[in-house]
């Protein structure tokens, strides 16, 4: 979003005036954004045979992924919703991972049949999927590499005490499984969490991840998950994605000299590829001049942007109907009936009533992690691509929230 004479513009398009056209509170998603970050994440990996499978629980607007999908990137999935999402924007199955976490097998099944690869995550799935295909399906296997870093315990999963993947500790086991069906790995995988921004903890993963490697003699994959840390806060310093790329290049070119190979290496951005690009716009509702603190109540909430309060995130906030405003320090909060603070003594342009608020850093895990809590409907959405708005899903009704109910009369 840029100030242009005074008013803030997402290329060209004012986010006021999409307010009055499609209501508040908006979800605003800039296409040009992801094209950039998807541009920047190819060029620090021009190195080698680089893949990106864009995990779209970051982001599941249909149009987002049609975005994604012209752009060559493929998809990591981790629900049959998600894969579904994924087929019918055109994706085949073999363009699809399946990274699941526990599911029910016939999740995996089904995913399996029609194409997808999946990340086998726990040893009691190995067997099952020896037992079911034998030789027959390639399969990664995720590991888990006991790293920790990022520094949100929330976010975290590769330390000893994640739930995620097969721990290296149990490597034998999974040597054993393999050999004992003739299993077909084609890869191994590990995500070690959100939010990292230096290169040494994927390198200190990938290591743990190449030497396990060494004793798979047919992989055409190694996937380095996610979890580029993108700046939400201004004076952020964010993933130097090209000082890492750098970085992660020779590591991994040593180890397919190594190896013998040159493997595909595979990586799974949500945040990085769509966080920068969505806004939440909302709109100012009461000023309260609390003896504490001055509220500034919106007409959004945890159930619209639940990353403050689940979290502790940190959103900026700009007033982008006063950009020019005399500065003043604000609580910002939600309309839920629950404590839902979006930012505590933040110093903002003077905020009105009716002012549209823009919550930076909204397009990864903002609406996916949405709900109707307290029967409040969710926003719509836009995408802004090639200088157009354009809605790409309706805001919910209350018949949306009565669908599903049985009324017994
Ligand atoms: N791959 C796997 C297996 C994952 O579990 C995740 C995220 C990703 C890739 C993408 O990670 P990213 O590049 O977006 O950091 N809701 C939290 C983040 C948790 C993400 C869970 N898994 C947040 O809003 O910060």
């Amino acid at each position: 979003m840029q100030v242009i004479d005074n008013q803030y513009s997402i290329q060209g398009v004012n986010p006021v005036e999409l307010c009055q056209q499609y209501g508040s509170p908006l979800y605003v998603y800039d296409g040009g954004t992801i094209r950039r970050k998807v541009q920047e994440l190819q060029d620090a990996f021009a190195g080698v045979k680089m893949k990106i499978k864009y995990a779209c629980k970051a982001n599941t607007n249909l149009a987002v992924l049609r975005l994604m999908r012209e752009l060559g990137v493929e998809l990591d999935v981790v629900s049959p919703g998600e894969f579904a999402m994924g087929r019918r924007v055109g994706y085949e199955g073999h363009q699809i991972t399946f990274t699941p976490s526990g599911v029910p097998y016939h999740e995996v099944s089904t995913a399996v049949e029609e194409g997808a690869t999946v990340n086998v995550d726990s040893l009691p799935l190995l067997e099952w999927f020896g037992q079911t295909y034998g030789n027959s399906k390639p399969c990664l296997i995720r590991l888990k590499p006991n790293v920790a870093a990022g520094g949100n315990i929330k976010i975290m999963t590769a330390h000893t005490d994640s739930k995620f993947g097969i721990s290296v500790a149990l490597l034998d086991k999974v040597i054993a499984t393999v050999q004992k069906y003739n299993i077909k790995v084609v890869g191994l995988h590990q995500h070690t969490g959100s939010d990292i921004k230096e290169a040494e903890p994927f390198l200190r993963a990938a290591s743990v991840i190449f030497e396990a490697a060494m004793q798979f003699p047919d992989l055409e994959v190694i996937d380095m998950g996610g979890g580029f840390k993108v700046s939400y806060h201004p004076e952020d310093t964010l993933t130097d994605m090209k000082t890492l790329g750098q970085q992660i290049t020779a590591g991994f070119k040593d180890f397919c000299a190594r190896y013998g190979r040159e493997l595909e290496l595979w990586f799974e951005p949500g945040k990085f590829l769509v966080s920068e690009s969505g806004h939440l716009l909302v709109t100012a509702t009461v000023l309260k001049d609390d003896p504490a603190r001055f509220f500034v109540h919106v007409d959004s909430g945890l159930n619209h942007l639940i990353r403050p309060m689940m979290y502790g995130s940190y959103h900026h906030i700009l007033n982008v109907s006063n950009p020019e405003g005399e500065k003043r320090t604000y609580t910002v909060v939600g309309y839920i009936c629950e404590t839902d603070t979006f930012a505590t003594d933040r110093e903002l342009p003077e905020v009105r009533p009716g002012d549209v608020l823009a919550f930076l850093n909204a397009g990864a895990y903002g609406f996916t992690m949405s709900s109707n809590y307290n029967a409040r409907v969710r926003p719509a959405e836009v995408l802004i691509d090639n200088g157009q708005a354009r809605l790409v899903r309706r805001r919910e009704t209350l018949d949306d929230l009565l669908r599903t109910q049985e009324e017994l009369l």
